[in-house]
């Protein structure tokens, strides 16, 4: 079996990929180790950023999104037991955000590949790449019925997250690892009740993080900063409700609407990033290359990110014969990985409780808070950062 670009991962980096060269005229197969069905259901991000949303309409993607996305200007964040607004449209020059899941999104791109006949292949076991220093670069694989596979390509793309196989590619004398673990995770819930507030909330208090954030009038999704080691049974409804109830409070009494807890469960959380993000005929997008920790909203978006650079580069190779887009990938998108990878952690550092911090370091954090909020410069930062950075031209 032979194809142009052969793809590892049906997230939403290997399937905006596969759908971008699509409408290049360019071929691919995407290998996916889980059912269509279990990458549908999987909850994950909410936040897209409009450069993502610009991107599903470019491929014709974004129909659904348009209808039942909710489009958000701004954010609040709480300390102290107040509201301060961070206005998107005010200081960005009109930028906005859309919360639409992350697996609508999956949904609506396995749809569009599906509607033009593009070959994904799911539940297939043993994935393994070989050849990536030649130029006919190969991956193996078993499909569902257990039949050993060789697909033959020009180019392969790992786009298998955080656990695949791609990244250990890369021979291990040309990587690096850059890593930072934090000594926290985030609980998240889905529930079903109206919507507690009509923009999403990060909130900073002595008992920890948490946010509220929505998926419809009818689901909404929260989360609180927790022990990554704590079991999932050791968080009852109750015991959510409370610590929720708690870390939101505010002078004027708000408390979230509380229903039904369909959903419940506890990620780790953690900065990292693997360079180069490619090496021969193979190049790495998205969770593959580097992770954030959710707190900015920005893996759904920088693995989008990715995919733009690299498909602009596919296409130049194949349409114009030009191998200086590819030769410049690691370098254009690092540029925006690492920009992500410090708004993340920012993010991440300003609004959760450290074990080791004290009431001065808490203090640090509030007053931290309340310059960003209160100075035009703090609050532009965090703004442009979070409606994303524009687009940079490919490094020289
Ligand atoms: P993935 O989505 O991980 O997809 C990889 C795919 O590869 C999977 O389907 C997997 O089954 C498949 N795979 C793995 N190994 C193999 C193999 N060997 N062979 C074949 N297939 C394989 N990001 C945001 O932008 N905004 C948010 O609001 C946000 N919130 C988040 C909240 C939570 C709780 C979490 C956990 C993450 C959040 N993220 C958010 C991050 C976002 O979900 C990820 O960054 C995003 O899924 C990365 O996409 P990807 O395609 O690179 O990888
Ligand atoms: C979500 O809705 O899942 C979500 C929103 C904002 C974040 C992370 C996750 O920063």
């Amino acid at each position: 079996m032979r194809t142009q670009v052969a793809i590892i991962g049906a997230g939403p980096a290997g399937l905006l990929l596969s759908h971008i060269l699509h409408q290049r005229g360019i071929a691919s197969v995407v290998l996916e180790t889980r059912s269509r069905a279990a990458i549908q259901a999987t909850i994950r991000a909410g936040v897209l950023e409009q450069g993502t949303v610009d991107l599903m309409n470019e491929i014709g993607a974004g129909a659904r999104l348009q209808r039942e996305g909710f489009v958000h200007e701004g954010i609040i964040l709480r300390f102290d037991g107040r509201d301060r607004r961070i206005d998107f449209r005010e200081l960005t020059g009109g930028k906005a955000i859309m919360v639409y899941a992350q697996h609508e999104v999956i949904s609506d791109l396995v749809a569009a590949r599906l509607a033009v006949d593009g070959d994904i292949r799911f539940e297939v076991n043993e994935v393994s790449v070989h050849r990536i220093d030649t130029p006919s670069p190969s991956v193996h694989f078993l499909d569902p019925a257990g039949a050993a596979v060789e697909l033959a390509a020009d180019f392969v793309v790992g786009c298998d997250g955080t656990q695949g196989v791609s990244r250990g590619c890369i021979p291990a004398n040309v990587r690096k690892r850059y890593d930072r673990v934090y000594p926290f995770g985030w609980l998240g819930i889905l529930c079903k009740a109206p919507p507690s507030s009509h923009e999403l909330i990060y909130a900073l208090h002595e008992r920890g993080f948490s946010l509220v954030s929505t998926r419809s009038p009818e689901l909404q999704r929260m989360y609180l900063q927790c022990d990554p080691q704590e079991k999932i049974e050791s968080w009852s409804d109750d015991r959510i409700w409370a610590e929720l109830r708690a870390r939101l409070a505010t002078h004027d009494g708000w408390a979230p609407k509380e229903g039904e807890i369909i959903s419940k469960v506890i990620v780790g959380m953690r900065s990292f990033v693997s360079q180069p993000m490619q090496h021969g005929r193979l190049f790495l997008a998205g969770d593959s290359a580097h992770v954030v920790p959710p707190t900015g909203a920005k893996g759904l978006n920088l693995a989008a990110a990715d995919v733009r650079v690299l498909a602009r580069a596919l296409a130049e190779f194949y349409l114009n014969n030009r191998t200086d887009l590819l030769d410049r990938y690691t370098a254009t998108a690092l540029r925006r990985v690492w920009k992500a990878q410090r708004f993340s952690w920012w993010m991440t550092s300003m609004l959760h409780r450290f074990p080791e911090a004290d009431d001065f370091h808490h203090q640090i954090q509030i007053a931290e808070l309340d310059y960003v909020t209160s100075s035009r410069a703090g609050s532009t930062t965090l703004a442009e950062n979070y409606v994303g950075l524009p687009f940079e031209a490919p490094e020289n």
